[in-house]
């Protein structure tokens, strides 16, 4: 992408990260959390010789090596079993300060997250708070399209691009046979101005139109209320409930925050543009000790910095799945891979709920066909002005 929503990360947010420059662990501030080692574990589990009385256990804490009696040992000689729990890794005190910070309320949080873990965290995981986290995400509060936004879309620079998928939806809906129920479904949908010039194209083609449930999955409520206005939407009551319907055609409009939350039963037609590239990246490099997740840490002066993982990661087996599809020339070519978990499980959401309620689906973006490196963009704008 211009994984656009890098646009997101654009102009406000956007905590910098400096270059991979290590693994996990060789920060100057601090060391990764005490990994369970063989030697160290077994070293506080041993059976040592003792003439001395074990000390009371009355007032010890718990935090402290404790010879306790074993049941049936004579107390004062012999071998005994030393046992104690070393809990440097449970809990590990973020760093207090009361210096003024100048970071927003968004790089204080994922600085917590990564104290708090004492470790780094994933790419995904970092770019998931950016984006989508419910108080300051990206996303969440602002309308960030368009020329007084951050970025533009094709939807927003020409009517055509809506009006266009608009007769690809009806040609499908016509090859499935003019089904009376259909759910048309938009994926990340913006300000809703692709569906807006979608039903304003088709709207001529009444038995089209009036086959429409239209199901929005949107995860800001921000932009939910933006959609809503460009949709022309009133809230209707029928009965006893109260249903929006678009004044553009008068379907029915849902929301959802996940594809997974929409209805199923109907044929479906599904439309994503550039709803793939904003979803969270995990990227793995090469290195001597095999492939490695590349992780986001704090560097000594609090900066946000990358490292690579001290021992394999979960996601590894996306990376692997990523790679049966990828021919071993293409492999050896490359030292980094960038795998997306969410967009793999998201199209076979997408291909199980077409094989059962029919339909199909236009899945738009913009990016190289093959393995991606790094399509991971962090930009800084800074206006001046001259005068
Ligand atoms: C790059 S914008 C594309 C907007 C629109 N399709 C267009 O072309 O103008 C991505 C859209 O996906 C939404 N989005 C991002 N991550 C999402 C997620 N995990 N679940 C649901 N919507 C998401 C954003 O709020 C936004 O509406």
């Amino acid at each position: 992408m211009l994984r656009s929503p890098a646009a997101a990360l654009l102009r406000r947010l956007a905590p910098r990260i400096t270059g991979c420059s290590g693994e996990a662990g060789s920060s100057t501030r601090r060391t990764l959390p005490p990994y369970i080692s063989s030697s160290s574990f077994l070293a506080r589990f041993s059976s040592t010789p003792t003439s001395s009385p074990p000390p009371s256990s009355v007032g010890a804490r718990d935090d402290e090596a404790e010879d306790d009696k074993l049941p049936g040992s004579s107390g004062d000689s012999g071998a005994r079993l030393s046992i104690s729990v070393d809990r440097a890794g449970l809990y590990s005190p973020p760093e207090h300060s009361h210096e003024p910070s100048s970071d927003s309320d968004l790089v204080k949080h994922l600085k917590s997250i990564i104290n708090f873990r004492s470790g780094p965290i994933s790419i995904a995981e970092y770019m998931e708070e950016v984006l989508t986290n419910p108080q300051s995400g990206y996303y969440m509060n602002r309308d960030v399209f368009g020329e007084s936004g951050d970025f533009i879309t094709s939807p927003e620079v020409s009517q055509m691009f809506g009006e266009l998928i608009g007769v690809w939806a009806m040609c499908l809906w016509e090859q499935m046979g003019q089904p009376e129920k259909v759910n048309l479904i938009e994926l990340g949908p913006g300000r809703g101005t692709l569906l807006a010039d979608l039903l304003r194209g088709s709207a001529k083609f009444v038995n089209f139109t009036k086959a429409l449930n239209i199901n929005l999955v949107e995860c800001s409520p921000t932009l939910q209320k933006v959609q809503y206005n460009t949709l022309k939407c009133e809230d209707e009551s029928v009965g006893d409930e109260k249903r929006t319907v678009s004044k553009l055609c008068g379907a029915p409009v849902y929301w959802h925050a996940s594809l997974e939350q929409v209805p199923s039963g109907f044929p479906t037609i599904i439309v994503a543009h550039e709803f793939f590239d904003a979803l969270p990246i995990h990227q793995f490099q090469k290195g001597s000790r095999g492939w490695c997740e590349k992780m986001v840490d704090l560097a000594g002066d609090s900066s946000f910095r990358f490292v690579l993982s001290p021992q394999p990661t979960a996601s590894l087996i996306f990376l692997s799945k990523r790679c049966q599809w990828a021919s071993p020339e293409e492999l050896e070519k490359v030292e980094q891979i960038e795998v997306c978990p969410k967009a793999m499980e998201i199209s076979e959401q997408i291909a199980d709920r077409i094989s059962s309620d029919g339909g199909g689906a236009l899945i738009i973006d913009y990016g190289k066909n093959g393995i991606v490196s790094d399509s991971l963009q962090v930009c800084i704008l800074k206006l001046f002005r001259y005068t």
